[in-house]
């Protein structure tokens, strides 16, 4: 179990018990507006976590819950995980161990606005490049997610361009480990500071 820590939250790899905190997230459609585009039924986040697990198993990183301690809500979720062309997991997940390490963040709008995704981010990637070795971190989001888009620039991340993930075209953002470590990101993965812009 690899618990991560930030000032304002921790993050848990998921497991059965974050389930309801989950669905009462992802049951909301604007949370999945750009994600599947609809709203998440209690069976479909049910198969998402068992799928989250088996990842978790296989490769060592995966999704995280974001706890918020103080109430003890899941505030979010978010991962590093190996990205994918294909919409489906394969059986055999070691065939994508030599795919690229993907970033990914969600929030339940409670908790929008306030900082927590970037705060997050930084955490996630910082898990990444120090404890995977991870060469590079992608990240993909629906060319109309500013909001994604906007956490993506925080991190220190530049925009690639247009490419196939998950069976449909994606903005793709990347943030090579050189710029990481050139970055304010490595320094403080703690806290929210804007990373180099010029990376
Ligand atoms: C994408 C998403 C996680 C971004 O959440 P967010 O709250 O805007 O992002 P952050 O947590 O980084 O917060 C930054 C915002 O908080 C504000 N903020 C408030 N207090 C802050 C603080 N202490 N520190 C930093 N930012 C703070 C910032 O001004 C910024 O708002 P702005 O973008 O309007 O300028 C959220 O919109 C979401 O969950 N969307 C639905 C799911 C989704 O699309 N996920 C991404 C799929 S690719």
């Amino acid at each position: 179990m690899i618990i991560l820590h930030t000032a304002r939250l921790r993050l848990e790899p998921i497991t059965t018990q974050h389930l309801d905190g989950l669905h009462e997230m992802d049951r909301l459609p604007e949370v999945m507006r750009y994600i599947s585009g609809e709203p998440a039924s209690l069976e479909q986040t049910k198969a998402w976590v068992a799928r989250v697990q088996r990842c978790w198993a296989a490769w060592g990183t995966s999704w995280w819950a974001f706890i918020d301690p103080a109430s003890g809500r899941v505030a979010g979720a978010g991962c590093i995980q190996h990205g994918r062309t294909t919409p489906n997991l394969p059986d055999d997940l070691q065939t994508l161990r030599t795919n690229p390490l993907e970033i990914g963040w969600r929030l339940h709008p409670d908790f929008w606005g306030k900082g927590l995704a970037t705060e997050a981010a930084l955490r996630m990637a910082a898990f990444a490049f120090d404890d995977l070795a991870a060469p590079e971190l992608i990240a993909n989001r629906d060319p109309n997610n500013k909001a994604s888009e906007r956490v993506m620039q925080r991190l220190g991340m530049h925009y690639r361009g247009m490419e196939p993930w998950y069976g449909v075209p994606c903005a793709t953002h990347v943030l090579s480990r050189k710029a990481w470590l050139l970055g304010a990101g490595a320094a403080s993965a703690s806290q929210i500071t804007p990373a180099n812009s010029g990376s």
